[in-house]
């Protein structure tokens, strides 16, 4: 597929860069994005070849603003519906992408932005950057998953009164309510942001896949059976040549090679 709306490269140490590329529309995401999002989705699972994925937008002033407006008054409710279950879909798919994907947001992460964000494992942002759910500005609600996932990562009353409110928060707010996990200077951040890629990309596959499924499915369990299931992935880590490989490294205080397979 060739893309008109994004920008996508993986570079030698198996980080993927998807740039969405629509600067003009302060990257605002048109049915047409989101299916060259899902491309390199496609390309992602079936190549194997990318190891941490970072999403960021074109251009100083945005990561995503949103849904494209401009696509609302074509729309009645079906189309509508339909409209949200497709980035439902895709965000879900993001979400459920077996490596490390970071979202390093470089300007307004509003709406369909906000939520994008959301979907991947972490943020990173810039100290420019705005955050926030105005779809009531526009007398609608998110549709791309933001009601759902902003409850459940700042609790119920602060995602209400953002979504109410419909106010746009600093980076600075947005990590102290536990949306961005780290803030950089706007010249640095895609630099710290890839950096930091590179090192996860280093790291055992094995173990950062066991982290995320134990994580994303146990979040929704009883501690019990959430501990149960760690317990489980733990115990699989353990038969990986990357655990062997771990362990003697720090016994014959080296650094670790990493290459992802299991001995039996
Ligand atoms: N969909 C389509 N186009 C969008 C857009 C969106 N979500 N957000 C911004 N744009 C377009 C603007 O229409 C404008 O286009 P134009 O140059 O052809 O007029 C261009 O991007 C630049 O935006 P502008 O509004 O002029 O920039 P600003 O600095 O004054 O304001 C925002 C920036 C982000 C505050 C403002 O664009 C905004 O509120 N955008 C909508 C955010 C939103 O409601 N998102 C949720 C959608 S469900």
């Amino acid at each position: 597929m060739d893309y008109k709306n994004i920008l996508f490269e993986v570079k030698d140490d198996g980080v993927g860069l998807l740039t969405v590329n629509r600067p003009k529309s302060l990257n605002a995401l048109n049915p047409e994005t989101l299916d060259e999002i899902s491309d390199v989705i496609d390309r992602i699972e079936k190549e194997q070849n990318v190891k941490v994925l970072v999403i960021t937008g074109a251009g100083e002033k945005a990561f995503i603003a949103g849904a494209d407006i401009t696509e609302f008054p074509k729309m009645n409710a079906l189309q509508a519906y339909i409209f949200a279950e497709k980035g439902q879909r895709l965000f879900f798919r993001l979400e459920k992408l077996p490596i490390p994907v970071i979202a390093c947001v470089n300007g307004f992460a509003l709406g369909g932005g906000c939520e994008l964000a959301m979907s991947c494992d972490f943020i990173y942002a810039s100290d420019k950057a705005k955050f926030g759910q105005p779809e009531i500005n526009l007398g609608i609600i998110p549709g791309f998953g933001g009601t759902q996932r902003l409850s459940r990562l700042v609790g119920r009353a602060k995602a209400k009164e953002l979504c109410m409110t419909g106010e746009m928060i600093s980076a600075e707010e947005a990590k102290a309510i536990g949306l961005v996990a780290k803030v950089f200077p706007a010249d640095k951040l895609l630099e710290e942001t890839l950096k930091i890629a590179s090192d996860l990309a280093k790291k055992s596959q094995i173990a950062i896949r066991a982290i995320k499924r134990v994580i994303d499915e146990g979040v929704g369990m009883d501690l019990r059976s959430g501990c149960e299931l760690e317990a489980n992935a733990f115990a699989m880590t353990f038969t990986s040549e990357d655990a062997r490989e771990g362990v003697a490294a720090f016994l014959e205080k080296r650094k670790p090679s990493f290459k992802g397979g299991f001995s039996a």
